[in-house]
């Protein structure tokens, strides 16, 4: 670790990233997502196998992903690799997802009890909020927990090095739920999907980022013995 990597750019990168959901049309050029995937892959893995392996969608191949996504979901043809539970999150888990929702959807103007709306505002998320580009992170056709925790680290160092070149970004779960359809599209044969984080620019004046998510204090989370 070098002297001047000064605390202060850490506390400007780490906590000026935020979800990114209206995103403007215009690409990355080409050298700069080279550079950005290039440092992502210093993220740490255990035993430095580097489990990941990354689709970058764009241009007609990211339209016709979208409208490949847009059917699956029509279709009801969900098929997650890591499988949801409904009793997943629970407790300060299920409290603090919940909010999040309530955020989310009430950024854009979205009641708590409008289900249509809400529904409505998930189709529409399958086209990657208007990004231009998406990364699916995938791993081996054998991962489980711990490769997950693997690609999750390294999704977070992709999340970091975006902003560092300026670039927006949203993570979506949602992604993974339609694994097949996303690599029956992209010629992916047997690994595992993990997530799918949208990039691009963000639309600035979009009530959709004007959002700012709180975090939990430090004592509910972490204990110093
Ligand atoms: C693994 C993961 C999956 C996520 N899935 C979605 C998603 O499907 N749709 C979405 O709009 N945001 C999704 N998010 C974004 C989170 O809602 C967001 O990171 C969280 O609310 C904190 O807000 P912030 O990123 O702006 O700090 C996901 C984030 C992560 C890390």
């Amino acid at each position: 670790m070098t002297d001047d990597l000064r605390p202060e750019y850490a506390e400007r990168l780490i906590r000026g990233r935020r979800a990114t959901r209206a995103f403007r049309s215009d690409p990355v050029p080409q050298s700069t997502l080279e550079a950005v995937f290039s440092l992502a892959a210093a993220a740490p893995s255990n035993s430095n196998t580097q489990p990941w392996h990354i689709e970058v969608v764009s241009g007609a191949a990211r339209d016709r992903l979208a409208d490949a996504l847009v059917a699956a979901h029509l279709r009801g043809d969900t098929t997650p690799d890591f499988p949801y539970r409904p009793d997943l999150y629970q407790g300060v888990h299920q409290r603090r997802r919940r909010h999040a929702g309530q955020q989310m959807y009430g950024a854009v103007g979205i009641a708590r009890d409008d289900h249509e709306a809400r529904a409505a505002y998930d189709v529409e998320s399958l086209r990657f909020y208007g990004a231009p580009h998406v990364a699916l992170l995938f791993t081996a056709p054998t991962a489980e927990e711990r490769m997950a925790a693997d690609v999750g680290i390294y999704a977070q160092t992709l999340l970091l090095a975006m902003a560092a070149y300026g670039i927006d970004s949203c993570p979506q779960g949602l992604l993974s739920f339609f694994a097949d359809t996303i690599r029956s599209e992209l010629g992916v044969r047997d690994r595992k999907l993990l997530l799918g984080i949208s990039f691009g620019y963000a639309d600035e004046g979009a009530p959709a980022n004007r959002l700012r998510m709180p975090r939990a204090a430090l004592a509910e989370t972490t204990r110093f013995h």
